[in-house]
């Protein structure tokens, strides 16, 4: 192949929590040349529990990198062109594994899982203690999505993880730990870091300090020591070991709502955007200020470019439930065949025997932050066919993002003027109608999907050492644009009806 064609390329790993791809962008017009994506499969042992095998996620990213670059070779492109690469990634999703035999200790525990319900009790002293109680030191309410709660759960529960600890073996990580510790020599020499946007997860990390608070890991009883190292989300953190792309240095991190503000360009106080994958997640960038929310939401670490640029943080509203909605209509109801087939079924009822499907699988997150939340189905009657639920569960992601904006222009003192969207779900036509429609703003999604790959990019090509990608050279992307269509009148009146669900769903009571 050609070296140069395209000028130096950057990759980026992305590892999410329904499948991993590795992208390979040009770093002078932000162009994806090609990639290659793989399923991963959950494992849930019980009800509540979900897990994945962190060999499978690490073998789905170095299969995905192998297939990517041969890929290359077939476009006529030298995979040699590719000068570094970035990683973004689930968040929260926890790894133990043994650092002389390099295997894991236990599956990962997915940041979906609920086992730790008991944990945050046990946490809160069975409601002693507010579920805010740490918030103005980490930003996260007690909840069972964090890192933090997890370990715990898996050092009270697993014998090998507490054996290990003992012998000071035990490494802990998020998939972006466990990821660069592997790619960089895992046994032998593998680097042990994060960075900021991924530690700020963990219910660990001093917000302000942006290092590990020994407070905070006093209170959970977790070991400094099997913490890795936090660093800044565009550095050279090290490089690649084996594979197609040794020697080649991994420089970009971050979590995966964060990447998407990056790849949204999000880079001034006030933007937001959403992204609509297995969970939805709104992001609001509140520049170098640390917001504290009265109103539920998460105060994050948005980016921090480089090791001396200032950290910018974000207001955070975290869904848990979108993507998986669409899964669960296809795989336990039947009511579709792919996910794809949900929007014609949701418009081929119309509005008239609307029913509000609260889906609750993980309790309900933001703003409500109440795991004994149930799923409900409301409003059935005798006429509801499977189109009416399945545009109750399309509906139920646009309503739970207006709660979002209403948290949002509560704590930040005046609305957001617009709603810039990505991820899988935004292809739904339907959907983001609907979403400019109860949120009473334009809703506007760029053409260029892939903004989470694009901002581990981003972030790797803009490292010092690196520098092939100027931030100063961004573009406005071209976009759709979704206006309201509805009433004032129409939209408060799907809403309460909307409030009338979670009010039930809330009031579930074991
Ligand atoms: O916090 C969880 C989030 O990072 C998962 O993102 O894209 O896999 O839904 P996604």
């Amino acid at each position: 192949p050609q070296r140069g064609r395209f000028g130096p390329l950057v990759g980026s790993i992305d590892e999410g929590t329904s499948s991993t791809r590795f992208l390979v962008f040009a770093a002078k017009t932000a162009e994806v040349l090609t990639y290659h994506q793989v399923s991963i499969p959950h494992i849930t042992p019980k009800e509540g529990w979900v897990e994945q095998d962190p060999e499978v996620i690490l073998h789905s990213v170095i299969e995905t990198i192998n297939v990517t670059c041969d890929n290359l070779i077939k476009l006529d492109i030298s995979p040699e062109d590719i000068v570094a690469t970035g990683i973004t990634n689930q968040r929260e999703t926890t790894v133990v594994w043994d650092s002389v035999t390099g295997k894991p200790l236990h599956n990962a525990l997915v940041w979906l899982d609920m086992r730790t319900a008991s944990t945050v009790d046990q946490i809160l002293q069975n409601g002693k203690r507010h579920k805010n109680f740490l918030k103005n030191v980490c930003g996260l309410p007690v909840s069972t999505y964090f890192s933090a709660l997890k370990i715990r759960w898996l050092i009270d529960n697993v014998k090998a993880v507490r054996k290990a600890i003992a012998e000071n073996r035990c490494l802990f990580g998020t998939i972006d730990t466990w990821l660069i510790w592997n790619l960089t020599g895992g046994v032998n020499g593998g680097l042990h870091l994060t960075d900021v946007t991924n530690a700020s997860r963990t219910m660990l990390m001093n917000i302000d300090t942006l290092q590990w608070d020994p407070q905070l890991c006093k209170i959970f009883d977790i070991p400094m020591s099997i913490l890795p190292e936090i660093r800044s989300s565009s550095e050279i953190y090290g490089y690649i070991s084996e594979s197609v792309l040794k020697g080649i240095p991994i420089s970009g991190c971050l979590g995966d709502q964060q990447a998407a503000l990056v790849g949204q360009m999000c880079f001034h106080q006030g933007q937001a955007k959403s992204t609509y994958g297995t969970g939805c997640f709104l992001l609001y960038n509140t520049g170098t200020a640390i917001v504290q929310s009265n109103h539920g939401l998460l105060t994050t670490v948005g980016y921090q470019l480089g090791k001396d640029a200032p950290p910018i943080y974000a207001l955070e509203g975290s869904i848990a439930i979108a993507g998986v909605a669409m899964q669960w209509l296809r795989d336990n109801l039947g009511v579709i065949k792919n996910v794809a087939d949900s929007m014609d079924l949701a418009q081929s009822v119309g509005e008239v025997g609307a029913v509000y499907f609260v889906p609750a699988f993980s309790g309900l997150y933001a703003p409500y932050w109440r795991k004994d939340a149930r799923s409900v189905i409301c409003g059935l009657t005798e006429e509801t066919m499977p189109g009416h639920i399945v545009r109750g569960a399309l509906e139920s992601v646009a309503f739970q993002v207006r709660d979002i904006l209403e948290a949002m222009a509560l704590d930040c003192g005046y609305p957001l003027q617009k709603l810039l969207v990505d991820g899988g779900m935004t292809a739904n036509n339907f959907l983001m109608q609907i979403q400019a429609d109860y949120c009473g703003i334009p809703v506007v999604r760029p053409l260029m999907s892939e903004t989470t790959s694009l901002g581990a990019a981003i972030a790797a090509g803009n490292a010092k050492g690196v520098e092939v990608w100027e931030l100063d050279n961004v573009q406005a992307v071209p976009s759709d644009i979704f206006i309201p269509s509805i009433s004032e009148d129409q939209r408060d009146i799907r809403y309460s009806r909307w409030k009338m669900a979670i009010a039930r769903s809330l009031d579930w009571v074991e």
